[in-house]
C-alpha cells in the first residue's frame, strides 16, 4: 500500500465508544476504496482507566501519540467522575502539548435535516481559540466552609495567542464572503475583551479584503437563533467558542451533527478530530448516538491528512443517508447507530 497513516483513537467514554467504533469501519471503508491505509491504535484512556489506574492517560500519554500521524477522539466523561478530572487529564493537555491553538467547527444545514423553525439557510464556521483564554488553571478556592469562602478564576490572553486565531479567521473569512464577526463581551469584562478587540482589529487589517464587526456575545446568541444566514465566519474565545458551536448545531438540527477539529497549522504536531458532543450519559449504552458528527470529524482528518476525495466520500455517503430520511432519533428518526452506519457503509461500497 503507498499511503498510510498512523492514527491513535481515543474511543473514551458513554457514546463516544459508539462513534468511534463506527467512524473507524467508514475510514477503512473509504481507504479501500481510494488506496491508502490507516493504522489505528485505539488506545483504552477513558474513566475506567482513571478509576484504576489515577490517570485518564498514561504519563508518557502525548509522548505516545506525538509519534502518530493524527488523533482521533470520541469523548470523554462520565458522572461519577469529576467532569475537570476527565477535560483536564485528557483532553486539554493534549490540545495543549500538541499546540493545536484552533479549534475549527463548521456546521450547515445537512439534506434531510430539520433544523429550528424558520430557518432555510445556514453555513457558518466558528473559529474558536482553543489554548488559552478562559479555561485555565490560574486560581484558586479560598476559605473553604467558611461564610466568606470564594473563588478565583484568571483568563489569560496574549497578543500572539489572540492574533494567530484572528488570522487563521480572515483567511477562512476570506473565502466565504469576506465578513468575520468576533465574538466580544468588552462591556463587561473590561480588561481581557477590549484586548481582544484590539488584536482583532489590528491583525484583520492585513487581510484587505476582509470586514470584521465585533459583536457582543450575548446578542450574537441572540442573532444565530434569529438570523442566521447573515453570519458566516467567527472568530471567539475558547469559552464563547465552545458555547457558540453547540449554538449554532442546536439551531441546524442537532449537537449530535457537530464536527471539530483541533489543529496545529504549521503540522508540528499531530492535530485532534472528534464530535462537538460529549459523552451524553443519558443515551449511553443504548446505541442511538448520531454517528454524523463523528463522521463529519473523520471527513476533516482525512482532507487535513491530504485524503480530500475520500473525504468528499464519506461527507456524501453520510448526507445521502440522510437525504435518504435514514436518521437518528435526536434527529426525529428511528435509526440505530449501527443501522445509521450500515446505510453509510453500504453507499460507500
Ligand atoms: P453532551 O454533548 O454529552 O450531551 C448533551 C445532550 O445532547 C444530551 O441530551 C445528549 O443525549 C445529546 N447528544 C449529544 N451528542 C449526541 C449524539 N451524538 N446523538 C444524539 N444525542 C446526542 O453534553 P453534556 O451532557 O453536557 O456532557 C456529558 C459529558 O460529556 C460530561 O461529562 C462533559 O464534561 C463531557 N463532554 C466531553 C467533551 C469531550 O470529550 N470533547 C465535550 C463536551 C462534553
Ligand atoms: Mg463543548
Amino acid at each position: 500500500m503507498s499511503r498510510s497513516y498512523v492514527i491513535d483513537a481515543i474511543p473514551g467514554d458513554g457514546i463516544g465508544v459508539d462513534v468511534t467504533d463506527v467512524a473507524m469501519q467508514c475510514v477503512d471503508a473509504v481507504a479501500g476504496i481510494y488506496g491508502f491505509g490507516v493504522q489505528w491504535r485505539v488506545r483504552d484512556w477513558n474513566s475506567d482507566l482513571y478509576r484504576k489506574a489515577g490517570r485518564m492517560m498514561p504519563v508518557d500519554g502525548i509522548e505516545q501519540l506525538s509519534s502518530g500521524d493524527g488523533i482521533y477522539l470520541g469523548a470523554v466523561g462520565t458522572p461519577d467522575v469529576p467532569d475537570d478530572v476527565t477535560l483536564w487529564g485528557l483532553l486539554i493537555p493534549i490540545r495543549r502539548e500538541f499546540d493545536q491553538y484552533i479549534n475549527l467547527r463548521p456546521m450547515r444545514l445537512l439534506p434531510g435535516v430539520v433544523a429550528m423553525p424558520g430557518i432555510e439557510d445556514l453555513d457558518i464556521v466558528v473559529v474558536r481559540e482553543n489554548v488559552e483564554g478562559e479555561y485555565s488553571q490560574i486560581g484558586g478556592r479560598f476559605g473553604a466552609g467558611t461564610d466568606g469562602e470564594f473563588a478565583v478564576q484568571e483568563s489569560v490572553f496574549t497578543r500572539r495567542g489572540i492574533a494567530r486565531a484572528a488570522r487563521y479567521a480572515a483567511n477562512a473569512a476570506t473565502e466565504r464572503g469576506g465578513r468575520l464577526v468576533s465574538a466580544t463581551k468588552s462591556n463587561g469584562i473590561i480588561h481581557t475583551m477590549p484586548f481582544w478587540d484590539e488584536v482583532v482589529a489590528e491583525t484583520v487589517k492585513e487581510f484587505p479584503g476582509v470586514v470584521v464587526e465585533k459583536v457582543l456575545i450575548d446578542a450574537l446568541a441572540a442573532r444565530l437563533v434569529m438570523k442566521p444566514t447573515s453570519i458566516r465566519t467567527i472568530v471567539a474565545s475558547n469559552l464563547f467558542g465552545d458555547i457558540l458551536s453547540d449554538l449554532v448545531a442546536g439551531v441546524a438540527g442537532s449537537i449530535g451533527i457537530a464536527p471539530s477539529a483541533n489543529l496545529n497549522p504549521e503540522r508540528r504536531h499531530p492535530s485532534m478530530f472528534e464530535p462537538v458532543h460529549g459523552s451524553a450519559p443519558d443515551i449511553a449504552g443504548k446505541g442511538i448516538a448520531n454517528p454524523v458528527g463523528a463522521l463529519w470529524a473523520a471527513a476533516m482528518m482525512l482532507d487535513h491528512l491530504g485524503e480530500a476525495e475520500a473525504a468528499r466520500s464519506l461527507t456524501s455517503a453520510f448526507e445521502g443517508t440522510l437525504a435518504d430520511g435514514t436518521a437518528t432519533p435526536d434527529l426525529k428518526g428511528t435509526a440505530t447507530t449501527a443501522e445509521f452506519a450500515a446505510a453509510v457503509l453500504s453507499r460507500l461500497s
